[in-house]
C-alpha cells in the first residue's frame, strides 16, 4: 500500500487567540506545502532515511482506525516541506493535515470531514488546545472567516475582498504557541473581563465587510487596531514592534503579528508589489542592523480576489 498526502501553510489575518475562546478569525491558505509519502511495500521503499519517528507520536491522536492501520504494517515515511517551522505559518498543521490526507486514502470508508478531525486531533500533540483554524486552512483553500458552530467543526464563510498585496515577515520566536495560549488563559483567570473584552474586539476585527476597492486600506487599518490589542495581551515583542514600525515608515498601510506571537510571523498590507518590495527591504535591513543578528525573512504575496500568489522573496 502506498499513501500520499499534502496540506498547506496558513496565515491568520485576524482573530488569532480570539478564536481559541469562541470568537471569529479570518485566515488564508498559503502556497507553501508539506507532502507525506507512506509506503508499506518492501519493494517500493525508497533508499532514503525512514522518517517514521516524525509522525509516530501523532498516530495515537488520530483515532482507532489509523492506529490499527499503523500497527498492521511496517511503514516507511517520507516528509517534504517548504513551510517554515515554528514561526506562526502553520507548519504543524501542514504536517498533521498532510498525514490525515494520506491516511484518508487508506480508509476510504471514513466521511470526508474525518480528514480534518484526524488532523485537528493530531494538532493537540503540538499545541494542546488548538482552535482548528490552522488545520482547516492547511486542508482548505482561499480566504476564509471562521465562526464557531454548534458542532465541533468550525463554520466557515469565504470572504469577498478585492486584490491586495502583503509582506509576510518571519522573526525568530521567543515562546511556543502552547506557552502563549496558556499565557492568555492565565490572563483570562486573573483579569477576566478586561481580557475577554480584548479577545472580543479581536474577533470583531476578524469579521471583514465585503471590500470591492482599495482592500489594503481596510485590512491595514484593522491590522493596526488588532496589533494594539495583541500588544495589550502581551503577545508581541520589541523586535516585532520594531519590524512593524520599519514597515509602516517604508509605506505599508498597516501591520500586525500573525499566529501565536512572541516573535514569529507578521504581516504588512501594501498598495502594490512595488510598495511591498520597499517595505520588505526596509524590514529586512532594519532587522539586521538593529534587533537581531540573523536576517529576517520576508516574502511578498498578492491576493487577486480569488487566489493567493507568491510574488517574490526579496531576501534571496
Ligand atoms: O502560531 P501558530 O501557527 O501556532 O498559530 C496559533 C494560532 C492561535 O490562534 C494562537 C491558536 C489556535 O489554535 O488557533
Amino acid at each position: 500500500m502506498v499513501l500520499s498526502g499534502r496540506a498547506h501553510g496558513k496565515l491568520i489575518l485576524f482573530g488569532e487567540h480570539a478564536v481559541v475562546h469562541g470568537f471569529p478569525a479570518t485566515g488564508l491558505t498559503l502556497p507553501l506545502s508539506t507532502r507525506i509519502h507512506l509506503s508499506c511495500e518492501a519493494d517500493s521503499i525508497p533508499k532514503v532515511e525512514n522518517q517514521a519517528g516524525v509522525i509516530k507520536p501523532l498516530i495515537p491522536y488520530m483515532g482507532p482506525e489509523v492506529l490499527g492501520l499503523w500497527h498492521e504494517h511496517d511503514w516507511h515515511v517520507r516528509v517534504k516541506s517548504d513551510v517554515p517551522m515554528s514561526c506562526g505559518l502553520g507548519s504543524s498543521a501542514a504536517l498533521t493535515g498532510a498525514l490525515a490526507h494520506a491516511w484518508a486514502q487508506g480508509l476510504p470508508h471514513l466521511p470526508a470531514q474525518d480528514t480534518w478531525r484526524m488532523a485537528h486531533q493530531a494538532e493537540r500533540y503540538f499545541h494542546g488546545q488548538p482552535s482548528g483554524v490552522d488545520t482547516a486552512l492547511a486542508l482548505g483553500q482561499g480566504l476564509v472567516t471562521f465562526q464557531h458552530a454548534t458542532t465541533s467543526m468550525l463554520k466557515t464563510e469565504s470572504c469577498n475582498i478585492s486584490p491586495f498585496t502583503m509582506v509576510v515577515g518571519i522573526l525568530p520566536r521567543t515562546q511556543s504557541t502552547r506557552t502563549l495560549v496558556n499565557h492568555v488563559n492565565h490572563q483570562l483567570k486573573t483579569e477576566h473581563d478586561a481580557t475577554l473584552s480584548l479577545l472580543a474586539e479581536l474577533g470583531d476585527l476578524a469579521v471583514l465587510p465585503s471590500v470591492t476597492d482599495e482592500a489594503w486600506t481596510v485590512l491595514g487599518d484593522r491590522a493596526n487596531q488588532a496589533q494594539i490589542l495583541l500588544q495589550r495581551l502581551g503577545l508581541s515583542t520589541p523586535a516585532l514592534d520594531h519590524s512593524l514600525a520599519a514597515g509602516l515608515s517604508a509605506g505599508a498601510y498597516g501591520g500586525k503579528l500573525s499566529g501565536a506571537g512572541g516573535g514569529g510571523a507578521f504581516v504588512l498590507f501594501c498598495q502594490d508589489t512595488d510598495s511591498a518590495c520597499e517595505v520588505a527591504r526596509a524590514v529586512t535591513a532594519h532587522s539586521v542592523s538593529e534587533q537581531n543578528p540573523c536576517p529576517l525573512q520576508a516574502h511578498i504575496y498578492s491576493w487577486d480576489g480569488h487566489i493567493l500568489h507568491n510574488s517574490g522573496d526579496p531576501t534571496l
